[in-house]
Order: C-alpha cells, then sequence, then structure tokens
C-alpha cells in the first residue's frame, strides 16, 4: 500500500478524464487519473466513437466501390472484402490513439494510476487494481467515471449472438440478417457499417420515430435513404423476448406492434436502447452523494456535487451523452477551479450521426419549437440543388435552419446530407455568437461548396431563396 496526494485527481481516463487532466496539469495543478482498464481513452477511444468510426470509414469504401464507382466511369472488376484486414485497421486506430494519450500523460508530468477507485472520504479514494491496493489523496476530486450501455432485463447480453456495442464492432464474420434493437445512433451507425458489408438489417424501435429527440422532418428523410439502403425499419414496436437457437445460430426476437405480435429471425441481435451513468463501485454512499432518477451525479453549473471539493463532469453527469461535450465538461470545470469563465452552453452542442448520408443538428428542433408555441420563422434547401453534391453524386438530404420570428436569430439548425457533420460546425460558430440568418446569409460562401446549401437555407429563412 502506498500514499500518495495530489492537488487534482479525475476519476476515469475518457474524453472528459483524459482532456481534463492534460488542461488541469496545465494550468499548473498536481494532477492524477485513475482508470481501471490499461488502456486510456475510455469508451470513445476503445469502444465508441473511434473505432466505429473506422468501421464506418472502411464500409463505406467497400460499399462505394461495389456499387457507386460505375456511376463516375470507373469500373472495378472484383471487389472483395478482407474482414479481418478491416478488423484490424479499426485496432490500430485505436491503439494509436490511446497511445498518443500516454504521451500527453508523460509530457504533462500527470501520473497515471491503473484500477477501480472507491472514495473513503471525499479527499480519499481506495485504488484496487488486480490484488494491489493503494490510498491516493487529491484535494479536488473530478468524477469522470462515464457511461455504459444499459441492457434490457428480457434480452441480455449473451455474446456472440445477443450483444452491445462493443461486442457489434468486431463480428468476426459478417451477420446474414443482423436484428437491431433501437433505431438510435449507435443502432444506425453499426447497422450501417453491416449493411454495407452484406448483412441484411433490421431496426426494432419503440418509438414512432428513429433518432429519438433529433428533429422530425430531418428524421423521416433519413429513414427513407437508410431503406432505400436495404434496412429495414419496424417501428412502434415493443420488443417482448429474444430466444438463441445455438444449433442453428438464430436468434429469434418476438415483438409487439399495433397490428399484433411478430416474430423475426437473424443471426446477431444488437441491442442499443441508450445508455446509462456508469457510478457503481464508486462507494458514492460513503460521502453522502445521491444520484438523480436517472442515476446520474447531479451537479451545480460549474460542476460541483452536493460534497465539497468532490465535481463530476462527462456521461455521468446530465446532458447529452457526448465526447465532445465531455471533453467541454471537464475543460471548463478545471479552468472554473483557476478562476477562468466556467460556464458550458448546453444549446450549442452539436450531433452529428456518422451515417450515409450524415445527420447533425445544434439547437432547437422544430417539434419543440412547435411543443413551445416559439414563434419561428423556417428555411429549407435540398441538396438536390447544390452543385457540389450533383458532382459529388450525393444529392439525398437537405439543410433546415430555424429562426426567431421577429429577431432573426437563429434558433436551431438540422442537416441530412452529405458531409452534414462538417457543415454544422458554420451554424455552431454563428449560435454561439448569437448570429442571425442574415449574417450567415451576407457571409460569403464559396462556390461550388455544399455549404452554399446553409446559405441557401438561410436566405430561405427570409423567402428570398436564389436557387429555388
Ligand atoms: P467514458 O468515455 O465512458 O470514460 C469513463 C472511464 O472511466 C472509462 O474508461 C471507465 O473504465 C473509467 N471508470 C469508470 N469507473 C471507474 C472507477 N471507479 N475507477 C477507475 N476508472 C473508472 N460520442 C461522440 O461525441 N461522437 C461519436 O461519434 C460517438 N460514437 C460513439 C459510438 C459508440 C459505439 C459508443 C458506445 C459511444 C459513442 N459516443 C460518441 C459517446 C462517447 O463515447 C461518450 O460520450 C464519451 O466517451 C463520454 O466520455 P466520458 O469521459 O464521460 O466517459
Ligand atoms: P439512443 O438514445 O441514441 O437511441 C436508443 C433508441 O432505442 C431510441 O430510439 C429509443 O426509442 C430506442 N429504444 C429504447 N428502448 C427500446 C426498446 N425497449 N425497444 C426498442 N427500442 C427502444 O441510444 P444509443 O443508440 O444506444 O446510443 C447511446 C448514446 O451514445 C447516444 O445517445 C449518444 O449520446 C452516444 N453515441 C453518439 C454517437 C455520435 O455522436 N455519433 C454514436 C454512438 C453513440
Amino acid at each position: 500500500m502506498s500514499d500518495h496526494a495530489f492537488d487534482l485527481l479525475f476519476i476515469g481516463g475518457g474524453p472528459a478524464g483524459y482532456v481534463g487532466a492534460i488542461r488541469a496539469a496545465q494550468l499548473g495543478f498536481k494532477t492524477a487519473c485513475v482508470e481501471r482498464y490499461p488502456s486510456l481513452g475510455g469508451t470513445c477511444l476503445n469502444v465508441g466513437c473511434i473505432p466505429s468510426k473506422a468501421l464506418l470509414e472502411s464500409s463505406e469504401h467497400f460499399a462505394t466501390a461495389r456499387k457507386d464507382l460505375a456511376s463516375h466511369g470507373v469500373r472495378v472488376a472484383q471487389v472483395d472484402l478482407d474482414l479481418t484486414t478491416l478488423l484490424q485497421r479499426k485496432s490500430d486506430v485505436v491503439t494509436q490513439l490511446t497511445n498518443g494519450i500516454n504521451h500527453l500523460f508523460k509530457k504533462n508530468k500527470i501520473t497515471r494510476i491503473t484500477g477501480h477507485a472507491a472514495f473513503i472520504d471525499p479527499h480519499t479514494l481506495r485504488v484496487r487494481h488486480q490484488d494491489a491496493e493503494e490510498i491516493v489523496r487529491a484535494d479536488r476530486i473530478i468524477i469522470a467515471t462515464g457511461s455504459k450501455p444499459t441492457p434490457l432485463p428480457h434480452l441480455p447480453f449473451n455474446a456472440p449472438f445477443i450483444v452491445s456495442s462493443t461486442g457489434a464492432l468486431s463480428f468476426t464474420e459478417v451477420p446474414k440478417h443482423l436484428i437491431v434493437v433501437g433505431a438510435g445512433v449507435i443502432g444506425l451507425e453499426l447497422g450501417s457499417v453491416w449493411a454495407r458489408l452484406g448483412a441484411k438489417v433490421s431496426f426494432i424501435e419503440a418509438m414512432p420515430k428513429i433518432l429519438g429527440a433529433n428533429d422530425s422532418e430531418i428524421c423521416r428523410h433519413a429513414m427513407r435513404y437508410f431503406k432505400k439502403q436495404g434496412m429495414d425499419f419496424f417501428l412502434d414496436a415493443k420488443v417482448q423476448d429474444a430466444t438463441i437457437d445455438p444449433d442453428a445460430a438464430q436468434v429469434t426476437v418476438t415483438y409487439q406492434s399495433p397490428k399484433g405480435s411478430h416474430q423475426i429471425v437473424g443471426d446477431r441481435l444488437l441491442v442499443a436502447v441508450g445508455r446509462q451513468p456508469y457510478t457503481q463501485g464508486l462507494d458514492l454512499d460513503r460521502i453522502g452523494l445521491s444520484l438523480d432518477e436517472r442515476g446520474r451525479i447531479p451537479v451545480d453549473d460549474h460542476f460541483a456535487t452536493a460534497v465539497p471539493g468532490v465535481y463530476a463532469v462527462g456521461d455521468v453527469i446530465a446532458g447529452p451523452m457526448l465526447a465532445h461535450k465531455a471533453e467541454h465538461d471537464a475543460i471548463t470545470c478545471v479552468e472554473g477551479l483557476r478562476g477562468m469563465a466556467s460556464l458550458v452552453n448546453h444549446h450549442t452542442i452539436p450531433y452529428i450521426a456518422y451515417t450515409q448520408p450524415e445527420i447533425a443538428g445544434v439547437g432547437h428542433t422544430e417539434d419543440h419549437l412547435q411543443a413551445q408555441g416559439i414563434p419561428y420563422r423556417k428555411g429549407t434547401f435540398p441538396f438536390l440543388a447544390n452543385g457540389r453534391a450533383k458532382a459529388m453524386a450525393q444529392t439525398d438530404g437537405m439543410v433546415k435552419i430555424l429562426v426567431e420570428r421577429d429577431s432573426d436569430r437563429i434558433l436551431g439548425a438540422h442537416i441530412v446530407g452529405p458531409r452534414a457533420g462538417d457543415l454544422i460546425a458554420e451554424v455552431v460558430l454563428a449560435m454561439e455568437f448569437g448570429a442571425s440568418a442574415e449574417d450567415l446569409y451576407r457571409t460569403c460562401h464559396a462556390h461550388p461548396n455544399l455549404g452554399e446549401a446553409i446559405k441557401e437555407a438561410a436566405l430561405a429563412t427570409d423567402g428570398r431563396s436564389l436557387a429555388m
């Protein structure tokens, strides 16, 4: 047993913990980070954002080579899938990035402690690793323990047949028929990967629409494009159970829809019905810290919990469970401890689903404005009328911009279409500066560029579209 004391310590080495630790060290705090896995980077780098995007990229190349190159006059004699190389590349990308964090920790003189942390008191942790145990003290402890997949009690994970996102990142063969429970962002991204590689993919979704609380109009368009790619959607469908037949290598899922009870048979089942905050084994009760009704750690605007000296950031607190939000929380929290500006503007956190086409958004959805009775104007523009999208042969989709009716201030933007994830950044910045639609459309946009669709949608909010 050893004894260590730090100014500041993060529990968890994900985007919140590792980015926050680097910033803390830069600001002169004697900093430590406790992570129970040997690899830093958390969910995002190890089993989330990065491996899923590596698979999305590779599978898109495969699908393009198989289906889309011919229309560009590029003939490919035969396109074969080498899944082993594809999966190895994904692992290599993860390793390079997680090693990069090790390097940054060393450079910034951050002490990395491997093991599972539990509170003894608000300034003291017991860290267990295999048979060893050490006691670590810090003036301030920031909980950044993230989240984990939400299991469905009647569909327990049972690899290789019934898996969470982690299992679906590493199927060693392309499923023949992948059934996905939950048409949220994980289901759609990982469903897209395996559909592009040749699987039949069927979604069973409890709600009458895909992608949860995202803008309904955008989701409707997106679902149409996904159906064109061969994916099946069963909406308003409640899963009742799943039975595995290991001999036939089959999973049979029973679900209830307004039309009655149905069965669907596949060889793999991905359950992706959301993620839940991870606080197990932290012994929060020993420091008198209670969770909210959704298992999150309550914090104030400066990320302080109810226990002096203890803070929380990232997926384990309220707000969207996104890596960039987690990083933003952590940096803001640490800078706040040095007396710097310390508020996160939750209204301008963008989301992106890296499907084909991509889906991205920021701010209010149209559904929300209607529900709240907020007066608004709306401008839309289809990629079909954008020169660059035509040249790319990627004309599916649209941009939608929502502005306050009288002030013209941008309230939200939602995009489904090529490079939507890159395009949304312009609107995020505009909203961060409190810009109006006029600010957007009076900004000179290069031609021919996908960004012109943003300008056109902004013009359309004012009824002065040029290209429509
Ligand atoms: P985490 O990344 O979950 O890290 C928490 C860390 O704490 C973990 O490493 C855990 O081992 C450690 N830990 C927990 N308890 C203890 C303890 N008691 N002691 C020591 N260590 C502990 N977000 C995006 O923005 N873009 C994307 O494209 C994206 N894609 C995703 C794809 C998938 C398949 C998944 C599952 C998630 C994706 N996300 C994406 C979400 C993103 O991964 C999370 O929002 C992000 O990782 C949250 O960061 P965090 O640091 O709060 O938590
Ligand atoms: P999600 O919340 O995005 O979607 C879950 C879906 O499952 C919803 O549509 C919901 O209605 C549905 N559902 C819930 N219970 C159900 C049931 N019993 N039967 C059928 N459907 C049910 O959650 P998901 O996809 O698991 O992702 C978790 C989180 O991870 C996301 O919310 C996001 O924060 C993060 N993530 C972000 C990514 C990105 O930014 N590109 C990519 C992947 C994950």
